[in-house]
């Protein structure tokens, strides 16, 4: 029988699945809630000091749809908006409702050493489990120096985090920033400075468009916008990528996320690296109840695989991620076309003229591929509209 429970830094979780820091955690009920549907724990909504000034705009999200279908989001929401008081509180009450389920504080403060250490030993008292430094919230919050402000530089993270884990009595995980040219160096400049643990990725700065009626954005507030942090099945490859390569060079736990809506996505997270995996987007499109198939797909993809535990996969996929020049460049796939599947509507010859290599032909209703022009690159199987093309090693 395989199991989902694992151990992270001495924490232990009954599955992988935590929900990430943002409205789903934002309240004490809502979060009670999850626990009861069986979620494993949660990052509670960014907790600052309580005269931190936040101010919202409305509205604060904007989406990108594929047919009905959320595919990517952007927000510009702030942090928590309660105080540290009622966070104390309701983390006492969590943890003594439910203490196999695990809580993370997620905290942000000013740059300055006095206020992030007030903050850290305040809930150095409660019985969080872990400490989560948000150092890479991309809108607002830079323009205070903080959030992504703090992430984007290696040595105020490095700095910050040594603050914290000077009285810090709990695990530190460190939140990174995808908006960044190396989140490697970043991350090992954390891991230098004391960071337990690693929390990737946070959201990727993006503009969600224009409206080309009135040319105003479409995350319009009075007529003006700000660019946005973007989050869901869009930023999956970023942050597949970032976690992959932070595992390579890093020898620190990570929780991974960014894009995970089914147990697969999870899966792949865990094989590039993670321990354990939040998810954010997905619940805020379709509720706490994913959970259960989160949960039972991935313990039956692990019983299929005869694996026993979350260990079994975890960074099972690293060794095969490698450098351009190491890839065997004696392989080469060549398109093989189904003549039973292909109506000769010629897409895959016009479109392999187009982008260089005009080796397909269409001749006599038949697609015609000429040996020595094609390079394997798989373009003309990716745009065959009746999936009649397969790439084969020849
Ligand atoms: C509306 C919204 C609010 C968020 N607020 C926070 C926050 O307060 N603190 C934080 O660390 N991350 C915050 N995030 C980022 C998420 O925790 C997560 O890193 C990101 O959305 C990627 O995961 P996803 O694709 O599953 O949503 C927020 C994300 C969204 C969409």
């Amino acid at each position: 029988m395989a199991t989902l429970r694992t151990s992270v830094l001495g924490i232990e979780f009954e599955n992988p699945f935590l929900l990430a820091s943002a409205p789903p955690t934002a309240l004490i009920e809502s979060i009670e809630k999850a626990f009861a549907l069986g979620w494993g724990g949660a990052v509670i909504k960014t907790i600052t000091p309580d005269d931190l000034e936040m101010i919202e705009a409305s509205p604060r999200y904007a989406v990108m749809r594929e047919k009905n279908k959320v595919i990517g989001f952007q927000n510009i929401e702030l942090l928590s908006h309660h105080t540290v008081k009622y966070w104390c509180d309701g983390i006492r009450y969590l943890k003594e409702k439910y203490p196999e389920k695990v809580v993370i504080a997620s905290i942000m403060a000013p740059t300055e050493k006095t206020e992030w250490q007030k903050l850290v030993k305040i809930l150095n008292d409660t019985p969080a489990d872990a400490f989560e430094l948000n150092f890479s919230c991309p809108h607002g919050m830079p323009e205070k120096n903080i959030g992504m402000a703090i992430g984007t530089s290696g040595e105020i993270s490095s700095m910050i985090t040594s603050w914290v884990k000077e009285v810090a009595k709990k695990p530190v995980f460190v939140k990174l920033s995808p908006n960044v040219t190396d989140i490697v160096q970043i991350a090992q400049t954390v891991e230098k400075a004391g960071a337990d643990g690693l929390a990737a990725i946070n959201t990727v700065q993006g503009f969600m468009g224009i409206d080309l009626e009135t040319l105003e954005p479409n995350l319009n507030i009075d007529g003006y916008t700000t660019f946005g942090g973007c989050s869901g099945e869009i930023i999956r490859p970023v942050g597949l990528r970032c976690v992959a390569q932070i595992k390579q060079a890093v020898n620190l736990p990570i929780m991974g996320m960014g894009g995970i809506s089914n147990w697969q996505d999870a899966a792949q997270y865990i094989a590039v690296g993670s321990d354990v995996v939040q998810v954010c987007t997905e619940v805020m499109i379709n509720g706490y109840g994913i959970i259960d198939g989160l949960k039972k797909g991935l313990l039956n993809y692990l019983e299929t695989k005869g694996m026993e535990s979350l260990l079994d996969l975890k960074g099972k996929a690293l060794e095969k991620i490698t450098l351009h020049k190491s890839l065997n460049k004696n392989y080469s796939l060549k398109p093989v076309v189904y003549n039973d599947k292909c109506v000769a509507c010629g897409k895959c010859a016009k479109i392999c003229e187009e982008s260089e290599h005009c080796a397909l032909k269409l001749v006599d209703k038949k697609i015609k591929s000429d040996e020595e022009k094609c390079v394997g690159c798989s373009l003309c199987s990716i745009v065959c509209p009746q999936n009649a093309i397969s790439m084969q090693q020849k």
